[in-house]
């Protein structure tokens, strides 16, 4: 059967239809110009590109190395306190977008509009977050840390110590070879708040990492509850969180409160044991126990070496296993470690190898606690248009969109000794496989500026040129 004559016509009819509509369409269009992207040059050796609508500051540009420039954004951050003892989410959603819609660039009439520059980059709504309330006055003199160093290495540690034991009235003891600068580095230590106490050694380095052990129980002190061993790289996230958390255990009893290798070919290699670089938390008990003058000599002549050799000691002369406290972290693991620290959970106790196996700089990611407190480094804020602010770490947008409370951590990282995806779940799990396309802008800067800290996030292109974000946090 034909198609009936009616339909035909009324096919006919509309198809011309269209051909007019596309013939006027064509002819009447605005004729838009795609603005191909022009670059200036500014100070000598930057260039911005034409997609830059203000005048970055060329003083930031050059700290920050930045030689090409696409996109330069500031944005302020208010943070206001919650009422005490509200338990805040780490994760928190805004109801508005990080990003400015962008303007129409034509009217109308389709007539170009000029975009007015603004001035200095700033959008004019700042972001309002609420943030815990910090704890005052930490007292973590029932607290001794131990590290075993160079002078050298020292040096640059204290300011990174600085950030999680200045003014809390912990000590930490270090062991370094005979160096003649030693009062250098005990001068630049009192002036950040840290009681340090400097031994020089001629021990070899090995003898001297145990040696620690006889050195913290020999300095204990009526308060001293927990002596630590720590790398010159731990770094702690906060003390009061890190007080309260070794709280929980007896430390009237003898206890060995350590992390252990996030991967499974690690403490294949190297033990069931407290990973050195997570900190190794000894009671006063137990402490005085391995420092028993037998105990001590003969575990210091073991062939184990470091960590290992604190662990044989504990297991072969002691009652005492191991406790693990999965806020320790020795993070052996390299390359991109975003997953880690994006994964919007209870932010982790300690962290390690953030200057060496991966880059991440933690005195930096910290700046922030002068506005908000260590309680607000890491927390999370999932905007509208879907970017997701990681406190002291990066602004990133996942090019798939994921659950804004999602579980799993994203596994970024490259492992060692041949670890694969189930490696790792015992301590990151649950996971998810990396997002290869997600833009993300890392933070590669913060300081302090009178009562305001500047953070600024970088995407490098080196193509299309870098883009920057900035923040500019204050107390509300
Ligand atoms: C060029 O860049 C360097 C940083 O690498 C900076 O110190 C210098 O001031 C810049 N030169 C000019 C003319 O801006
Ligand atoms: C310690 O570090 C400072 C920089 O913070 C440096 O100027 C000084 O020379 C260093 N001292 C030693 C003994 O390494």
């Amino acid at each position: 059967m034909g198609t009936p004559i009616v339909a035909r016509k009324r096919l006919l009819r509309f198809l011309v239809a269209i051909c007019l509509v596309s013939a006027f369409s064509f002819v009447l269009w605005p004729h838009v110009e795609q603005p191909s992207v022009t670059t200036t040059t500014i100070s000598g050796n930057v260039t911005v590109t034409s997609d830059v609508q203000c005048d970055p500051d060329t003083d930031v540009l050059n700290r920050l190395n930045i030689r090409k420039l696409s996109q330069y954004v500031r944005r302020d951050v208010i943070a206001v306190p919650s009422a005490a003892n509200d338990p805040l989410p780490i994760k928190h959603l805004l109801n508005y977008p990080l990003f400015e819609p962008s303007l129409p660039s034509v009217d109308a009439q389709g007539n170009p509009l000029e975009e007015p520059a603004q001035k200095d980059c700033k959008m004019d709504d700042p972001i309002t977050v609420q943030v815990p309330r910090p704890p005052r006055n930490v007292d973590a003199s029932h607290i001794d840390f131990g590290v075993a160093t160079t002078l050298s290495r020292l040096n640059d540690s204290v300011e990174q110590f600085a950030h999680w034991a200045g003014y809390t009235r912990t000590r930490i003891f270090a062991l370094i070879e005979p160096d003649a600068r030693a009062a250098e580095v005990q001068a630049k230590a009192d002036l950040l708040g840290i009681n340090l106490y400097i031994t020089e050694s001629d021990e070899e380095y090995q003898r001297r990492y145990f040696s620690l052990v006889a050195h913290l129980a020999q300095n204990v002190r009526s308060q001293t509850r927990w002596s630590c061993i720590i790398d010159d790289d731990t770094f702690f996230m906060s003390m009061s969180t890190l007080v309260k958390a070794l709280s929980e255990y007896d430390d009237t009893k003898n206890y060995y409160v350590g992390g252990l290798s996030e991967s499974i070919p690690q403490i294949g290699v190297f033990g069931l044991m407290g990973f050195g670089g997570a900190g190794v938390f000894l009671s006063r008990p137990l402490l005085l126990e391995l420092s028993d003058p037998d105990v001590f000599e003969a575990c210091q002549n073991m062939d184990f070496t470091g960590d290992r050799r604190i662990s044989i000691c504990v297991y072969q002369n002691t009652e005492t296993h191991l406790t693990i406290n999965h806020g320790l972290h020795q993070l052996d693991v390299t390359g991109d470690v975003s997953g880690f620290f994006e994964s919007g959970r209870q932010p982790p106790l300690s962290v390690h190898h953030w200057k060496s196996w991966f880059h991440t700089d933690m005195g930096k990611l910290s700046v922030v606690r002068d506005i908000c407190g260590d309680s607000c480094l890491l927390r999370q804020w999932q905007f509208e248009d879907g970017w997701i602010l990681t406190n002291g770490y990066s602004i990133i947008k996942y090019s798939l969109p994921v659950d804004p409370f999602e579980k799993t951590m994203e596994l970024t990282w490259d492992g060692e000794n041949g670890a694969v995806y189930e490696s790792y779940l015992h301590e990151f799990g649950p996971m998810r496989p990396k997002d290869e396309q997600k833009y993300s802008y890392l933070l590669e800067d913060a300081v302090l500026e009178g009562n305001q800290v500047r953070q600024w996030y970088v995407h490098r292109d080196e193509a299309n040129g870098d883009q920057v974000f900035e923040l500019t946090w204050r107390a509300g």
